[in-house]
């Protein structure tokens, strides 16, 4: 897993990524930003406490799917209350995410997790479009026969599965083998 990680890294070392990296490193934004002691812990705590808002409103989505909790609420309307909150922090978490690489372009843009990272973050992403669809279209049928189908309860099994990973991603960007 090191080694594939380690390819991974030196295969981003010949990409177009260095030089653009080391590109913004001279931008007076980023120049703005690492010359202000507190101006990265900052971002970084709006990014973790925006996970902490999106990724509750995710889970008690998802656990209303598996009916485990708010039962006494519609999937349609369990929708309506959470999902607006997933796609605000998705524009919070891509804000702070742009002022963090933007701080520090070389550690996040030629680091393998924090690609894996972006990665997921789409699927989590088309998944929350996927999730509104369906709840758009089908709630009516998962409320009236009392439970939703089996695929779309392993779907939100995944989709929590997925955020934890994510998360993870997040963290492990500061330790990866680069
Ligand atoms: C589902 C959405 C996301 C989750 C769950 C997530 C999670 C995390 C976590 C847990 C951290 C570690 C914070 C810490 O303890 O220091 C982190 C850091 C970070 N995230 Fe995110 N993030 C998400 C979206 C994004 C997006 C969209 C971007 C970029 C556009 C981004 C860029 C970053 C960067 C650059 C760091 C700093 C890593 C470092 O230098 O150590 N994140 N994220």
């Amino acid at each position: 897993m090191t080694d594939l990680l380690f390819e991974f890294t030196e295969w981003i070392r010949t990409t177009f990524l260095v030089d653009f990296a080391l590109w913004i490193s001279d931008t007076w934004l980023s120049m703005l930003i690492v010359t202000h002691f507190w101006a990265i812990p900052a971002i970084q705590t709006v990014h973790i406490l925006t996970i902490g808002a999106t990724f509750g409103a995710v889970l008690l989505m998802n656990l209303r799917v598996l009916g485990v909790v708010g039962t006494g609420r519609t999937i349609e309307r369990t929708g309506k209350r959470y999902l607006p909150w997933v796609w605000w922090g998705f524009v919070i978490l891509v804000i702070t995410g742009f002022g963090m690489i933007t701080a520090e372009p070389v550690r996040e843009l030629i680091n393998p997790i924090f690609w894996i990272k972006m990665g997921l973050f789409l699927v989590a992403v088309i998944a929350a479009a996927w999730f509104q669809h369906s709840v758009a279209k089908k709630s009516m049928s998962w409320d009236a026969s009392g439970s939703a189908s089996i695929g779309i309860k392993l779907g939100a099994v995944a989709i929590i599965a997925l955020w934890l990973v994510i998360m993870l991603c997040g963290r492990w960007i500061a330790y990866a083998p680069t």
